[in-house]
């Protein structure tokens, strides 16, 4: 018969029962358990090490910027853009510009912001881009004011500022690229002196009064009328818009009967009026003269017999591109960019315009 062990002696030969085995807990603890957890501990801590150390060189390694891998280019600057609103197709028109033009860079990535015809949101938008750490700023700027110390803030922080079209306040910025307004604003004067032969009632619907182009084509039309016989026998600010520009049309047309011409510092202005005057019965005893002469809008007009003339103002939405690519390469680029406008008539219309000078050498 097989010898029975006593239960208590097996704690001796293995592991068998816990309470026999209690009484050397601790010591197994010591030479089983602790020497595994410190050895696990290392090996945690050195595998912790190797990929910290590795994610450090790969940082290194990584460029501040996506660059080109293999064949695919990847964008390596970032261009923010606020674009005061979009609400006229002229803007539009320079967005896509802007678009078309960066497509041929893939080097370039444009990040497009609307600021809804606010300079308080447009300002937020500047203030962005700067705490984004864009590479470039490119802004058209509802108003000069307002949108001064944004731009000098992101000139000042080291961020290159392209202002396009309207103008802001000082010198803090990197380049201005826009056409001569107040030259736009002369060659209109000019060929209105010739149409009306010297002598005529006009009403001035000018753009916004606290932004440049503005301003500028107000200024430059009445140099030109000067000493002549034409007349301003009505003028409002219809803050560029058609809508406004209609209801005080309106207002013109209710207090004088009789006005020859109409001189709206834009071609959105131009038609609101023209609208005001035919629900009046009154289109055709006036002339319209517009600005900016989109293929589509001005140009259009023009042809089909609403504006008389439209004096082209480029969006230099192609020009912003090409100069920020320079910029950013390190080049220097000149503080002003003027581009240069034609005019539409029926005349020229079908051999594409011709260029203002042609105005202002004419003498009349
Ligand atoms: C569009 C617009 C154009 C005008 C330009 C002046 O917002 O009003 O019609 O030529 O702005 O900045």
């Amino acid at each position: 018969m097989d010898k029975v062990i006593p239960i208590k002696n097996i704690v001796s030969i293995g592991k068998v029962e816990y309470k026999h085995y209690r009484p050397s807990l601790w010591r197994n603890l010591w030479k089983n358990f602790l020497p595994n957890f410190f050895a696990g501990l290392l090996v945690t801590a050195f595998l912790m090490v190797l990929v910290f150390s590795a994610s450090c060189k790969a940082r290194r390694a990584e460029p501040s910027r996506e660059t080109r891998t293999g064949e695919e280019a990847r964008p390596l600057y970032t261009i923010g853009m606020s674009q005061c609103n979009l609400g006229e197709p002229w803007r539009v028109q320079m967005n896509l510009d802007i678009k078309n033009e960066a497509e041929k860079h893939p080097e370039l990535k444009v990040i497009f912001k609307d600021a809804q015809n606010d300079s308080l949101r447009q300002q937020s938008q500047i203030e962005e881009f700067i705490n984004a750490g864009v590479d470039l700023i490119i802004v058209s700027p509802k108003e000069a004011a307002p949108l001064t110390p944004p731009v000098a803030a992101a000139y000042e922080k080291g961020i290159p500022v392209i202002v396009l079209d309207r103008r802001v306040l000082g010198d803090k910025y990197t380049c201005f690229i826009g056409a001569d307004n107040k030259k736009i604003g002369y060659a209109a004067g000019r060929w209105i002196v010739e149409r009306l032969k010297g002598k005529g009632k006009v009403v001035e619907l000018k753009g916004l009064m606290t932004s440049t182009p503005g301003q500028d084509r107000h200024t430059g039309f009445r140099e030109a009328i000067k000493g002549t016989e034409i007349e301003v026998i009505f003028e409002a600010d219809m803050k560029w818009l058609e809508p406004e520009a209609r209801r005080e049309m309106e207002s013109a047309l209710a207090r004088f009967p009789r006005i020859d011409l109409v001189y709206a510092h834009n071609d959105p202005g131009a038609h609101g009026a023209y609208l005001a005057a035919r629900a009046a019965g009154r289109e055709k005893e006036i002339i319209f003269v517009g600005i900016d002469a989109l293929p589509h809008e001005g140009q259009m007009y023009v042809r089909q017999g609403i504006l008389e003339v439209s004096f082209e103002y480029p969006t230099g939405g192609r020009e912003a591109i090409l100069t920020a690519l320079e910029i950013l390469q390190g080049k220097q680029v000149p503080k002003e960019i003027v581009l240069s406008s034609r005019y539409f008539t029926r005349e020229n219309i079908d051999q594409g315009g011709e260029p203002i000078e042609k105005l202002l050498a004419a003498k009349f």
